[in-house]
């Protein structure tokens, strides 16, 4: 690290979709002159790129950018940018909480973020920018503080969704549905082989609704595009929604060798009721139905969604349906969430609002209870094969290993399937494909050994 140039720190709240748009600002921090440093104490420029899907998140932004208010960095404070979903929600009422904010950089302001360190650092201030444009910003810079060589990375395909879920705030902050070009993405992806990456996944509000060159490329065409790539040995990709999991999508799931066996399905709710209320377009009846046709085409294929719990008016017939829901499908993992009221959004305003107690006391019942069908459906691996791409260094080796395998490196990797496993190699090297015997389930993770002819 050389010593005059001047540290940023970047600090990225919620989705995916957010790390790669953090990657980006990284990217063109550096374009601009600025190293990356990993303690914001240090950092002449702080920058949180946040969310604001619940209200959690917004507070984490809030509290976070409220510690950089007085500290001094040889004699002053680092430049401060709130960028993403809660800059584009707050625009200048960011200020009221944060008063030294220096920049509010909307969602689709990135093509205008280098001038606007340009003029923070000829001393303007308080700069707001949440204007919309046209297009998707495609300047992915090529050398973006990319710290580590990482094996999977992700990739935006395209911003935006105009669904409008009562529930959800991105709409309001995301703005309308465009898809990126293929040829930008193809050869971004392209790129990132050449440098190691060996997974991809492609990212969007809703993948299904991909439509580039102005609707001549469907998302199942981008597949077998990406599928072509070099290098490139995985596909995964989210989010999916299920109103529109066509039939071409299930085939290319099927065909496309490299395209994993997992799907991302977000359900929200087992209710009829409460799913016509979140403006969801299906009920549970034609959610059966896309599942069972996904089955049947691609029998082991892994299944994932979202829940959201104490939806206003979710009665305890409504909340036991969903539960059924999870009974019914067996989900391989369920991402839920309380209700959180959201402001712009239809639902904020229904009158039926439930208590936070029994949204908490909802969400933790219904966990408990995916926890055992998780925890059984990793048990029906024991005793299968299966190939991981080696992510890196297990983070906390098991303690029975420890003992057992002083001097054996334990490692992790992904299965095709998406679950996580645990191996011991003094051989395998991250990127590599190896395949295991699974020996134990757990209920986040598997432990595998490294099958004789690999
Ligand atoms: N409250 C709680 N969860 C929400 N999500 C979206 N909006 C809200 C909200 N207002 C959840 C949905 C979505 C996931 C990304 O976040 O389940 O699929
Ligand atoms: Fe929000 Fe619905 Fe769009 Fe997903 S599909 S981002 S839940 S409005």
């Amino acid at each position: 690290m050389s010593q005059d140039k001047p540290k940023a720190y970047v600090n990225t709240i919620g989705c995916q979709m957010n790390v790669y748009d953090s990657q980006i600002l990284a990217g063109l921090l550096q374009n601009a002159g600025y190293e990356q440093t990993h303690d914001p104490d240090l950092a002449d420029l702080v920058l949180c790129n946040t969310c604001a899907i619940r209200h959690k998140a917004q507070e984490k932004a809030y509290s976070f950018l409220g510690r950089f208010a007085g500290t001094r960095i040889k004699g002053k404070r680092p430049l401060t940018i709130m960028a993403g979903c809660v800059a584009q929600k707050e625009k200048e009422k960011a200020f009221v909480r944060l008063p030294h904010l220096d920049l509010v950089l909307g969602t689709q302001a990135f093509g205008r973020f280098e001038t606007h360190i340009k003029a923070l650092v000829a001393g303007e201030t308080r700069i707001v920018d949440t204007e919309p444009s046209e297009n998707i910003f495609e300047g992915f810079p090529k050398h973006a503080m990319a710290e580590k060589i990482q094996v999977s990375r992700f990739v935006t395909i395209m911003q935006g969704c105009e669904n409008f879920c009562t529930y959800c705030v991105v709409p309001y902050v995301r703005g309308k549905e465009k898809s990126r070009n293929p040829s930008a993405i193809v050869e971004e992806i392209e790129g990132l082989a050449k440098s190691g990456v060996r997974e991809i996944t492609l990212l969007g509000q809703n993948v299904n609704s991909y439509a580039g060159n102005n609707g001549q490329v469907c998302f199942p065409d981008l597949l077998h595009l990406v599928s072509r790539v070099e290098g490139i040995e995985r596909i995964r990709f989210a989010t999916s929604h299920p109103k529109d999991l066509s039939a071409d999508l299930i085939e290319a799931i099927k065909d496309v060798d490299k395209v994993c066996n997992h799907l991302h399905l977000p359900v929200q709710s087992g209710s009829n009721d409460i799913l016509k209320r979140m403006n969801r377009k299906y009920d549970r009846e034609t959610y059966f139905t896309r599942i069972s046709a996904l089955r049947q085409a691609c029998p082991d294929i892994a299944l994932s969604t979202d829940i959201i719990v104490g939806f206003p008016g979710e009665t305890r017939f409504d909340f036991e349906q969903t539960m059924n829901l999870l009974e019914t499908v067996e989900f391989d993992a369920v991402f839920a969430f309380a209700y959180s009221a959201r402001s712009f959004t239809p639902a904020a305003k229904f009158s039926n609002q439930l208590d936070e107690q029994i949204k908490r006391d909802r969400l933790n019942e219904l966990l408990d209870f995916q926890e055992k069908i998780t925890e059984e459906k990793n048990k029906a691996f024991v005793g299968k094969k299966v190939t991981v791409l080696v992510e890196g260094d297990s983070p906390k080796p098991r303690d029975g290993f420890v003992k057992k395998n002083k001097n054996t490196r334990q490692m992790f990797g992904r299965s095709d399937a998406n679950k996580i496993v645990h191996f011991a190699s003094d051989q395998a090297g991250i990127g590599d494909l190896v395949t295991l015997e699974i020996i134990n389930a757990y209920p986040h993770s598997l432990w595998g050994e490294v099958c004789e002819s690999d």
